[in-house]
């Protein structure tokens, strides 16, 4: 099947899989890559963490997003996230939230697997009734 992937996305990809070859994950064997485009159209990539005391791994978007504040921006428009296989690598629910922290809503989670293939949903639909404070 052909893949109609548009400019940002091949972007995004491109990023997302040179981090994931970064990613420490000598525990898990599971490297994920993430990349960012932001409301500055500046692109912010990241990749998993893990460590020997385990609960202290961070996970690719974590990453991601701690690089897009560090540069100073503040809203994701778009977030790309990269599997280790053919399956698609949702956001767990950690990420979900932190992805909202700086998301619209209709800021949008695109999923790719190493063969470049790409499911989209927008955050509100991964995280509905997201906890924010007033
Ligand atoms: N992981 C991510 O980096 N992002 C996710 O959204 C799901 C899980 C990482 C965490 C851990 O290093 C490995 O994948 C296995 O759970």
């Amino acid at each position: 099947m052909a893949l109609d992937l548009t400019a940002e996305h091949k972007m995004l990809l491109a990023l997302a899989l040179k981090a994931q070859q970064n990613a420490h994950a000598p525990y898990s064997n599971f490297k994920v890559g993430a990349a960012i485009i932001d409301e500055n159209a500046q692109l912010h990539a990241s990749c998993n963490v893990e460590n020997a005391a385990y609960p202290l791994g961070q996970c690719a978007e974590a990453g991601a997003i701690s690089a897009m504040i560090a540069s100073g921006s503040k809203q994701i428009k778009q977030i790309l996230i990269t599997s280790p296989n053919d399956e698609f690598c949702p956001p767990c629910g950690g990420c979900r939230q932190k992805i909202a922290e700086f998301a619209s809503a209709d800021t949008q989670v695109h999923m790719a697997t190493q063969k470049g293939e790409i499911k989209t949903l927008k955050i509100a639909d991964l995280l509905p009734l997201t906890f924010s404070l007033p």
